[in-house]
C-alpha cells in the first residue's frame, strides 16, 4: 500500500515540525536509556500534518509495537481493557480522535495511564467487587484535532503535549520530492514546488495532488512534471494559488454573497454550504484563520479584506459592528 510506504519510519526521515521532533528525539533517547516505556504523548493539529505518522516512528524507535485504535471506535471499558491487557512492555496504543472518547472508558484510561493498572468491576449490586489488574509500562499516544475537547483529566496524564503546525513552502517540497522518488514520477524543482505551496501546508494533500498531477502527466504523454503542467493540472483540479479548493471558495463566497461579509454563525454558514460543522471547524477554518482570510468573532465568522481580494471582489468597509 503506497500510503503506507510513503510514511517515513524513522524520525531522521521524517520531515519538517522541527520542535517537535527535536523533543521527541530527547525524550525516546532519555527512555531507551533508562529501559523504560516513554511518557504519554498527546499530538494536536489539523488532519494531516502527521499525528499518526508521529505515532508509528515512535513504536519504531522505542523498538515496540504499536496497537492503533480510534476514540469512538472504543464503545465499552471492556473494549479498552482487551486491548491494555495485550499490550507488551513499551508498546504504543494509538489512539486517534481521542476527545471522542466516551465517559465511561475514559474513566478506564485514567488509572491506565497513571499507574498502569486496571480496575475492573465483576459482578452487580450487593456483590459486586472491585479487582486491580497490573498492565505492562506503556504509551499511549493520543492524537486529536481539538484539544479544546479534551477534558482537564486527561489531558493532565500526557507528559508530552505536542502542536504540530502548517508546513511551511520549503518542507513541503522536500516532502513532494521525497514521494515523487518513492513512487517513481520524475519531477523538475519548480514542479515539486509549485505543488508543495498548493499544498495548504499539508503533507497529506501535497501527496494527493502529486498523485493527480502525474495522472495528468501520463495522459498528456508528459515524462516529467514540471511547473507549467503541475500549473495546468491543478487548476483542473479547481486547486488555486494558494491551495484554496472549490469548498474553501464556497465557504468565503457565501459569508460575502448571503451574508454580507459576516458575521455568521458556524452552523448558519456551514448549513449554506452543505457542509458538516465539524469539518468546517477542522479542515478548513484553521487554514483560512492562518491565511488571515477568516475571523472569529464572538457573533461569527467574518470575511476580511484578504478574502475580498483572493476572490476579486470590491470590499465596502462597513460600519463597526458594536461587540
Ligand atoms: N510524508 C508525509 N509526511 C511526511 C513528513 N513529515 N516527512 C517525510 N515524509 C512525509
Amino acid at each position: 500500500n503506497e500510503e503506507i510506504t510513503l510514511r517515513p519510519n524513522r524520525l531522521q526521515d521524517y520531515i519538517g515540525q522541527d520542535k517537535v521532533k527535536e523533543n521527541l528525539a530527547v525524550f525516546i533517547k532519555a527512555a531507551r536509556q533508562r529501559n523504560e516505556a516513554l511518557d504519554h504523548v498527546l499530538l494536536y493539529g489539523p488532519p494531516g500534518l502527521g499525528k499518526t505518522t508521529l505515532a508509528n516512528i515512535i513504536a519504531v524507535e522505542m523498538g515496540a509495537q504499536i496497537r492503533a485504535t480510534s476514540g469512538p471506535a472504543i464503545e465499552r471499558p471492556g473494549d479498552l481493557a482487551a486491548i491494555l491487557t495485550n499490550l507488551q512492555p513499551k508498546d504504543v496504543l494509538f489512539i486517534d480522535e481521542i476527545h471522542r472518547l466516551n465517559r465511561a472508558v475514559e474513566e478506564v484510561l485514567y488509572p491506565a495511564m497513571e499507574d498502569f493498572c486496571l480496575d475492573i468491576i465483576i459482578g452487580k449490586g450487593p456483590s459486586a467487587r472491585s479487582i486491580r489488574l497490573d498492565l505492562p509500562p506503556f504509551t499511549l499516544v493520543g492524537a486529536t484535532t481539538r484539544i479544546g475537547n479534551l477534558t482537564a483529566p486527561l489531558r493532565d496524564r500526557f507528559g508530552v503535549i505536542s502542536r504540530l503546525e502548517y508546513y511551511g513552502e520549503e518542507s513541503l517540497v522536500a516532502i513532494v520530492e521525497r514521494a515523487a522518488k518513492i513512487l517513481n514520477i520524475d519531477i523538475d524543482k519548480d514542479g515539486a514546488r509549485e505543488i508543495g505551496r498548493r499544498a495548504r501546508g499539508t503533507p497529506r494533500i501535497a501527496n494527493r495532488l502529486l498523485k493527480r498531477v502525474r495522472d495528468y502527466a501520463q495522459v498528456q504523454g508528459q515524462r516529467i512534471i514540471t511547473k507549467d503542467l503541475a500549473d495546468h493540472a491543478l487548476n483542473l483540479l479547481e486547486v488555486d494559488h494558494l491551495g484554496l479548493d472549490a469548498t474553501d471558495r464556497r465557504l468565503l463566497l457565501s459569508i460575502i454573497e448571503k451574508f454580507g461579509g459576516g458575521p455568521v454563525g458556524l452552523d448558519t454558514l456551514a448549513a449554506s454550504i452543505s457542509e458538516e460543522t465539524t469539518t468546517i471547524d477542522d479542515v478548513y477554518e484553521p487554514y483560512l484563520l492562518q491565511l488571515g482570510f477568516l475571523q472569529r468573532t464572538p457573533r461569527g465568522r467574518v470575511a476580511t479584506i484578504f478574502a475580498y481580494q483572493h476572490l476579486g471582489i470590491g470590499y465596502n468597509k462597513k460600519e463597526d459592528v458594536e461587540p
